[in-house]
């Protein structure tokens, strides 16, 4: 099968395509044949090693898994006799969050790893959603995000913000999204009850206040925004911060005052993928693709993501029929 395989850490340019053996179920695995997949940040920050703390767990000096990859969308080929969940022909979404490998034409997953089929009226390529649901999902629990509450999301053109969004809403809060002009009529598709323009106005200066807000692109701190907070109000970032200051203001507001810094360890919930499933059947949740890559062409997919620009989702078409 094609692969791309990444034996160093580095650049794109360290990303090579290479035939490797189809890979063999286990006997609680599926394999699948993955259709699409996707390059996003989870990715980028395997490929580089970094922070370079993480090679602690990834490998000290070279990647432990070659193959990235966490997100796909495609068909179930075979199944090992214990498999209960999923059947030969079934269309799949889901996720590989440890030991990827989705960058490559087959895939084998435990069935007990983040899969849910795709339901009937969708696509491929519709389902490749969720490690941008996965970590908005995170940052939304530990912000308790409830019915009624009002919630700033900054960045909310990336795939986890575009996500947070959509999340948001399903769970009746009021949303208020900062977005650069380009992302503000998106941002109302996706319901946003109120859109702020960053790049003319600046968001810190609304007069709203919020019971929580999630940075969810790192480029705003808990200082710019503890006063849009109110009393026992909570703030969450999807980056770790200048100097590492979210995890360490997380630790240290617990101590001292009503307001909260959340730095959530990104866990997956059982019924995440059903949940999905169900919000993409009733579309009340959708994938937002910025670019459709050839499987061929992921490093220059690699370069993109790296800008820090791509709007939501950056796919990569890994078979030729995409249905
Ligand atoms: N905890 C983890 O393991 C983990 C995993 C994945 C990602 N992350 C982090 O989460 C963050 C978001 O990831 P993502 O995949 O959602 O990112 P992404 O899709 O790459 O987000 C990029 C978006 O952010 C917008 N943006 C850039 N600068 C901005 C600014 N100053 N203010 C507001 N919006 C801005 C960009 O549009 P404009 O430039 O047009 O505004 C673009 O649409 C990243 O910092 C990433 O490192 C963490």
């Amino acid at each position: 099968m094609k692969a791309v395989v990444c034996e160093r850490y580095g650049g794109p340019d360290q990303l090579k395509l290479k035939g490797l053996p189809v890979p063999e179920p286990s006997a609680d695995q599926l394999l699948i044949k993955v259709q699409t997949t996707t390059v996003n940040r989870t990715d980028l920050g395997l490929l580089r090693g970094y922070p370079y703390i993480a090679r602690l767990a990834l490998g000290l000096f070279r990647p432990k898994h070659q193959v990235l990859g966490l997100d796909f969308s495609g068909e179930v080929v075979a199944t090992g006799p214990a498999v209960q969940r999923f059947k030969v022909g079934d269309p799949v979404f889901g996720m590989s969050p440890s030991s990827y490998g989705a960058h490559a034409e087959y895939i084998c997953l435990s069935e007990k790893s983040p899969i849910a089929l795709i339901p009937d009226n969708l696509s491929y390529l519709d389902c490749v959603v969720t490690e941008g649901a996965w970590y908005a999902d995170v940052a939304l629990r530990s912000l308790a995000v409830q019915a009624g509450q009002h919630i700033l999301i900054y960045g909310a053109s990336g795939a986890i913000g575009i996500a947070a969004v959509q999340l948001a809403k399903l769970q009746g809060a009021r949303v208020t999204a900062v977005v650069a002009s380009a992302q503000v009529e998106l941002a109302r598709q996706l319901g946003a009850d109120v859109v702020i323009d960053y790049t003319a106005q600046d968001f810190t200066a609304t007069p709203e206040r919020f019971n929580s807000i999630l940075d969810a692109v790192g480029k705003t701190s808990y200082g710019r925004c503890r006063h849009l907070l109110l009393k026992d109000g909570r703030f969450a970032a999807t980056d770790v911060g200048r100097f590492w200051q979210n995890p360490l203001l997380a630790l240290f507001c617990t101590l001292t005052g009503s307001k909260k810094v959340r730095f959530a360890i990104p866990d997956i919930r059982e019924n995440l993928l059903t949940d999905l499933s169900g919000y993409l059947k009733d579309v009340r949740y959708r994938a937002v693709i910025d670019r459709v890559y050839p499987l061929e062409q992921i490093s220059a997919a690699y370069q993109y993501v790296e800008t820090g620009q791509k709007v939501g989702i950056v796919a990569i078409a890994v078979a030729k029929e995409q249905a």
